[in-house]
C-alpha cells in the first residue's frame, strides 16, 4: 500500500538521532538521555489515599465525561496558587487545564500559527515543541542565546526581517536543554519587542520551580500587562509526569478559543487525574514537596559535576544550571556531538546530540545533553566514568 501522509506530517521524520538514542532500550546501558523526573519524587503514599477516595466516594464524577477546560476545582486552585505565589494572571487571563504543557503548547500553535508564519524560538531549544511547530509547517527561526538566554539584539533583527512572525517561543527559566535563565532585562525587553512587533510571546516554564541556586527571575507573564503571554506550566516535573496534567494561561479570548481546539483533540484531560490533582493541592503541601525535590536534583547535579570536573578534566566544558534538569555539554571546537555520542552508546553510556535541538537537525554542532535527576549517586559516578573514556576515544 502506498500510504500518503499529509505535508504537515511528512517532514516529521525519524532522525540519526533517535537511531543513537535506541542503545538506551538496553538496560544495561546508564542513561542521561531521558528528561525524566525522579520515580522517587512521585508523591505516591498521598496520591494512593487520594485515588481511593476518588473511587470510593466520587467514582460518578471521576469516570464521566468532563468539560473542556478542565476540572473546575483544579482550575481554580491552579490559578489562585500561580497568582497568588508568582503574579501570574490578570483580570483579563483565564487558565485551562491541558494534557501536560505539550499540549498547551500544541494547541497553541493550532490557534495561531498558519502554514509558513514564522516562530522565533531559542537556539537550541526542546525538541518536543520543535515538532509541534514543524507539524503546523511554521517557518522555524531559531535566534541564539548565550547565558543570560536569548540574545535580544538577533531577536529584534529576526522580529524585523522575518515574515509574518506569530509566537516567539522561549523556556525562559532554567531552559531545555541549555539550562540557561533568561535575565529579567532580557524578559522586559521580550516584552517591548514583542508589543513593538505585535506578537505573542509563548512562555513555558515548566521548570521554573525546580530552582537550586541563584535569585528568583519572574515569569515573563506575571509582567505582561496586555495580554501578550501565553503561559504554558505543568505539573509533570513537580508531582508526576504520568498523569498527564498541565496548563495554559493567557487572555480569555484566547483560553476560549483554546478550549474549542482541546475539545476536538481529546474533549479534556483525564478527569480522574485532574481531581488527583486538585485534591493534592487541596490537602498536601506541595511547596514542601517542591522543596524535597530540590534537595535531591540539587545534590545529584553535584555528584555529577563533580564527577565531569574529575574526569572531563576540562576537554568537554559545560555550563552548571541555577535549576532544572540538565546540564549543557561542549566538545573542542570542530568537533560532532553525534559522533561524540554514538560513542557514548558503544560504551553504554547515553547523552541526547546537541543537533537534536536545533531547528536543522542536520546541524553539526559539538554539544550533547545530559541529565541528572534520574540517575543514583553511584550510577551517575559511573556513567561519567564511562563518558570520561568515551571522551578518550573521541578525541584521541
Ligand atoms: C521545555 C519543555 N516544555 C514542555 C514539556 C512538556 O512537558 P509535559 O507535557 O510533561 O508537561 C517539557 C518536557 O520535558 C519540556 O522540557
Amino acid at each position: 500500500m502506498n500510504l500518503q501522509f499529509s505535508h504537515r506530517i511528512s517532514s516529521l521524520q525519524p532522525s540519526a538521532i533517535r537511531e543513537i538514542l535506541k542503545v538506551t532500550q538496553d538496560p544495561s546501558v546508564i542513561s542521561f538521555a531521558a528528561g525524566n523526573p525522579s520515580p522517587e519524587t512521585f508523591p505516591v503514599a498521598d496520591m494512593s489515599k487520594i485515588a481511593e477516595d476518588i473511587f470510593t466516594n466520587h467514582s460518578a464524577t471521576a469516570l464521566q465525561y468532563g468539560v473542556s477546560e478542565g476540572y473546575a476545582p483544579l482550575r481554580e486552585l491552579t490559578f489562585n496558587r500561580i497568582k497568588t505565589k508568582y503574579g501570574i494572571g490578570k483580570d483579563f487571563d483565564d487558565l485551562i487545564i491541558t494534557s501536560g504543557g505539550q499540549q498547551a503548547i500544541e494547541l497553541a500553535t493550532k490557534l495561531l500559527v498558519n502554514e509558513g508564519d514564522t516562530i522565533l524560538c531559542e537556539s537550541p531549544s526542546f525538541v518536543g515543541s520543535l515538532n509541534a511547530f514543524r507539524s503546523y509547517k511554521a517557518n522555524l527561526v531559531g535566534v541564539p542565546m548565550d547565558r543570560d538566554g536569548m540574545d535580544m539584539n538577533a531577536l529584534e533583527e529576526a522580529l524585523k526581517t522575518q515574515p509574518n512572525v506569530k509566537l516567539i517561543y522561549t523556556i525562559p527559566t532554567f531552559q531545555n536543554p541549555s539550562g540557561c535563565t533568561l535575565s529579567i532585562e532580557r524578559r522586559r525587553r521580550m516584552l517591548e519587542l514583542a508589543e513593538q512587533y505585535d506578537v505573542l510571546i509563548l512562555e513555558d516554564n515548566p521548570y521554573f520551580e525546580l530552582r537550586y541556586s541563584g535569585e528568583y527571575v519572574p515569569p515573563i507573564k506575571s509582567m505582561d500587562e496586555n495580554g501578550r503571554v501565553i503561559y504554558a506550566g505543568s505539573y509533570s516535573k513537580v508531582l508526576s509526569p504520568g498523569i498527564r496534567v498541565g496548563f495554559a494561561c493567557a487572555h480569555r479570548n484566547i483560553i476560549s478559543k483554546m478550549t474549542v481546539c482541546k475539545q476536538v483533540s481529546d474533549v479534556h484531560t483525564n478527569l480522574f487525574f485532574q481531581m488527583l490533582c486538585a485534591k493534592y493541592l487541596e490537602t498536601c503541601d506541595i511547596d514542601a514537596h517542591i522543596e524535597t525535590i530540590r534537595k535531591l536534583y540539587s545534590h545529584r547535579m553535584n555528584v555529577m559535576t563533580d564527577a565531569m570536573d574529575a574526569g572531563f578534566a576540562g576537554r568537554a566544558t559545560y555550563i552548571k544550571p541555577d535549576g532544572g534538569l540538565f546540564i549543557w555539554c561542549t566538545l573542542p571546537e570542530g568537533s560532532n556531538g553525534m559522533d561524540f555520542c554514538r560513542i557514548c552508546g558503544n560504551m553504554k553510556v547515553a547523552a541526547v546530540p546537541g543537533a537534536s535541538f536545533s531547528v536543522d537537525e542536520s546541524e553539526i554542532v559539538p554539544t550533547f545533553r545530559l541529565n541528572f535527576s534520574l540517575a543514583d549517586d553511584d550510577t551517575i559516578r559511573r556513567g561519567i566514568a564511562l563518558m570520561s573514556q568515551a571522551l578518550d576515544e573521541y578525541l584521541k
